[in-house]
């Protein structure tokens, strides 16, 4: 039996106050469409169609070279209509799976679980249900007497009474195409909202003496549906205490999961510690054995393994193995690190490579610069990289030892084991083993204090 899933994704999300469609706002980091498509491709789906809407082009952006299929819905006239608009993609296909783009917590598991029952069924439409003690705002299901199914009511249409159910649609639903698609036809709009209601195909279904089942789960979480900024808090929420527990099941220590944030996607290896008050965002990846934190915000970055990270920010740098950071560090895009580096308090490295085992320990502003191997870069040392038009290099060769308060005015090479004098402003290049000095000789004014006096 062919399956495909369509995600609705075109609604406006009206309820978000938003200039972006709503399927884009991020939970963990991470696209709410994009956590809902992953889910579906894990289940094992691989034909997915997402009926997209207005400022479309921002959703095929997120999968890009990914193989999607779109269908469009110029107007949002309702899910029931939506749907409609997905019939050239799935037409030949046996079942489709029918998923909203704003469930992000959906897993794998309850789409299979809720698929295998429609398949055991042998139903023309299967609904996922749940019952939750807040159910306002969601379709109810309403049952017969017999347990059957009888419709779906919305919250605005609701009767009093028919708000007292706390059965809930989950918006998911399995359905035999053919069947699904003739129902969708003889949809009507004529409830509070005024649209295609998605959920009205099950009462034609069952009023054409086929098949209807309800798949009521346990797994709440799964079926959130992200209407509001607080829905979308709580759901970050979620994710993010499902993230932190895959990881310390993975084997990686987290002192405080509640001060802890990582998205989504980021990687961590065993036995890593994470302090508390950390943020690790984007497609950081970190190794094994690492210290990172307290109060560490990393993303987009790559770090090695046995990397102490303290009281720092690094944004889109790689840090090899064994490096120490901070505390106070700032390691800025394109901050390269090799093996063994040390960047200490106050330093500031922006779109430099540091080679393995050289320091900067202290207090300076590294940019642009290319660092050999085992160079030792002085406290308060700055490369003068932007002479207020143009960025310019600084190479310090393996070996350089950089006296502290040293500026390094870009253009300029360091030669190997050179050295420069504590408060030099070195403008040239300066040879191989050398020592390059650049400031006035020391006086003394006798008697200073005396004078001062008289004056
Ligand atoms: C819908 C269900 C409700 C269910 C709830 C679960 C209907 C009529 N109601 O309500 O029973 O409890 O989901 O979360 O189906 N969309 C489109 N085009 C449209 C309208 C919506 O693509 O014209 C998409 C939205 O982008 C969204 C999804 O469909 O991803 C659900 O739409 P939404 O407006 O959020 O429906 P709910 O009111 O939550
Ligand atoms: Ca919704």
């Amino acid at each position: 039996m062919v399956c495909s899933a369509v995600i609705l994704a075109a609604g406006k999300g009206v309820r978000m106050r938003s200039h972006i469609p709503k399927v884009i706002h991020r939970v963990a980091g991470v696209p709410m469409i994009k956590h809902v498509v992953n889910a579906v491709s894990q289940a094992g789906i691989d034909k997915i169609t997402l009926v997209v809407g207005q400022q479309s082009e921002l959703i095929k952006d997120i999968f890009a070279g990914q193989e999607i299929n779109y269908a469009v819905q110029a107007e949002q006239l309702g899910t029931g209509h939506a749907l409609l608009q997905a019939s050239s993609q799935v037409e030949h296909d046996d079942m489709v799976l029918v998923v909203a783009g704003d469930t992000p917590l959906l897993q794998a598991k309850t789409l299979q679980q809720l698929i295998a029952h429609h398949r055991n069924t042998q139903a023309v439409a299967t609904v996922l249900s749940t019952i939750i003690d807040e159910p306002y705002g969601y379709g109810r299901i309403v049952r017969e007497e017999s347990g059957q199914l009888a419709r779906i009511v919305e919250e605005k249409d609701a009767s009093p009474e028919e708000k007292r159910i706390f059965e809930i649609n989950s918006g998911m639903y399995c359905l035999q195409v053919k069947e699904a698609f003739a129902a969708l036809q003889k949809l009507g709009a004529s409830n509070a909202q005024g649209e295609y209601y998605l959920t009205d195909i099950l009462e034609i279904i069952k009023n054409n003496g086929q098949k209807v089942e309800v798949f009521l789960t346990e797994a709440r979480d799964d079926i959130y549906g992200i209407n509001n900024r607080e829905q979308l808090a709580r759901a970050e929420k979620i994710m993010r205490q499902r993230k932190n527990f895959e990881l310390m099941m993975a084997g990686v220590t987290i002192i405080d999961p509640e001060t802890t944030f990582i998205d989504s996607e980021v990687k961590i290896g065993m036995d890593t510690i994470i302090y508390p008050f950390t943020i690790i965002e984007g497609q950081s990846i970190i190794g094994e054995s690492c210290l990172i934190g307290p109060s560490s915000y990393l993303n987009d970055s790559l770090v090695g393994d046995h990397v102490i990270i303290e009281n720092s920010r690094i944004k889109e740098a790689e840090i090899g193995d064994e490096c120490n950071i901070g505390p106070f560090a700032y390691l800025r895009p394109g901050a390269v690190l090799h093996r063994g580096v040390k960047v200490g308090d106050f330093v500031e490295i922006k779109k430099s490579i540091i080679g393995s085992g050289s320091k900067v320990p202290h207090l300076s502003y590294v940019g642009d610069a290319e660092l050999g191997n085992d160079v030792n870069v002085g406290a308060g040392t700055i490369t003068c990289n932007y002479d207020g038009k143009n960025k310019w290099i600084t190479i310090l060769e393996d070996g350089v030892f950089i006296g502290s308060n040293t500026n390094l005015v870009a253009p300029v090479r360091i030669g190997k084991n050179a050295v420069t004098g504590a408060g030099s402003t070195i403008t040239r290049d300066v040879p191989a083993d050398s020592l390059a000095v650049e400031r006035a000789s020391q006086k003394h004014i006798e008697d200073y204090s005396r004078k001062k006096e008289r004056t």
